[in-house]
């Protein structure tokens, strides 16, 4: 049994489809009654846990021998992932694929990677197996603004550098293989996109996709933080996106990991292909 938490999510949806792909017994982790019932409709074993209620992550726990973990980007997710890793050994699960973010480690001089290194070395002291799924941008953000670029022939760039953009679907892809194949046990995979883009490129790859001319309009730290404030993100999230997203100009975004072609039997999916599939939400 696996127990998925963060189901519902940007990587969790994926992951589903992944491992139904594999066949594998699977209990999928929501805090929303509404999407515990559509996943059950859909064949799903479904439980309700909060990332704050120990005893509920427990008993999404019991009987499984791996757990995903992935919470969103919070103030508490160092929290979180501490009662879900806690859970899971109370619960005897043998190995935990948890999904945090590239470059994290104790070296990591940035916000998001010390947050999320910190949750990585807890999750090594616990005594179970681990892997960690460690993914730079995903391409799936660009759907935020997909209203923005329909309405307004305008692309959002609030990263002013290239930038090794990974689809979701190559992470779940990864971490279904994490959890139901062999020799994953003790790995770190960093994952990126084959190719680097910056705002020019995506926005000249919308042009492709809408048939119309899409410019680029740059956002400045002040206004990125401003915007995910208003959106109601914590202060100290929205300050740790935006001391990320100043590392693309220096050029610090746009590296490539081959782990996707090495670890499943295709490349990675391209921006170009993910923007056609979307084509819909771009054209508004
Ligand atoms: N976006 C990027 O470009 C990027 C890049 C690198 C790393 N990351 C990292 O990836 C992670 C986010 O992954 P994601 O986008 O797949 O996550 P997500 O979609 O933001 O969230 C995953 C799920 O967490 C559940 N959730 C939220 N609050 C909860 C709570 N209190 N208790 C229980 N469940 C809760 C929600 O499900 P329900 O509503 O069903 O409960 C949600 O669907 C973050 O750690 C971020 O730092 C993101």
């Amino acid at each position: 049994m696996i127990t998925v938490f963060g189901a519902t999510g940007t990587i969790g949806a994926p992951l589903l489809d992944a491992l139904r792909a594999k066949g594998a017994n699977l209990r999928a982790v929501t805090r929303d009654p509404g999407k515990c019932a559509e996943l059950k409709a859909r064949g799903y074993e479904a439980v309700l846990a909060d990332f704050d209620d120990p005893d509920a992550l427990q008993r999404a726990c019991e009987k499984a021998d791996k757990v995903f973990l992935v919470t969103p980007a919070h103030a508490d997710m160092r929290q979180w992932k501490a009662n879900v890793i806690a859970a899971a050994q109370g619960a005897g699960v043998g190995h935990m694929v948890m999904s945090t973010g590239l470059g994290a480690s104790p070296k990591a001089r940035l916000t998001f990677g010390i947050w999320h290194s910190e949750s990585q070395e807890l999750l090594k002291q616990s005594g179970m197996d681990w892997t960690l799924i460690q993914p730079t941008y995903f391409m799936q953000n660009i759907l935020w603004q997909a209203d923005t670029i329909a309405s307004g022939k305008v692309y959002l760039d609030d990263l002013g550098g290239a930038v090794s953009w990974v689809d979701a679907r190559d992470i779940a892809e990864i971490t279904a293989e994490a959890l139901t194949g062999e020799g994953h046990a003790g790995k770190a995979y960093g994952l990126t996109g084959a190719e680097a883009l910056d705002g020019e490129q995506i926005a000249a790859l919308l042009g492709k996709v809408t048939g119309h001319n899409i410019a680029v309009q740059a956002v400045s730290a002040e206004q990125s933080r401003a915007a995910m404030e208003a959106s109601g993100m914590d202060g100290s999230v929205a300050a740790a996106m935006v001391e990320l997203a100043a590392l693309a100009p220096k050029g610090y975004l746009g590296g490539i990991e081959p782990t996707i072609e090495n670890v499943l039997a295709h490349p990675a999916r391209r921006f170009a292909d993910f923007l056609q599939e979307n084509e819909a939400a771009f054209k508004g």
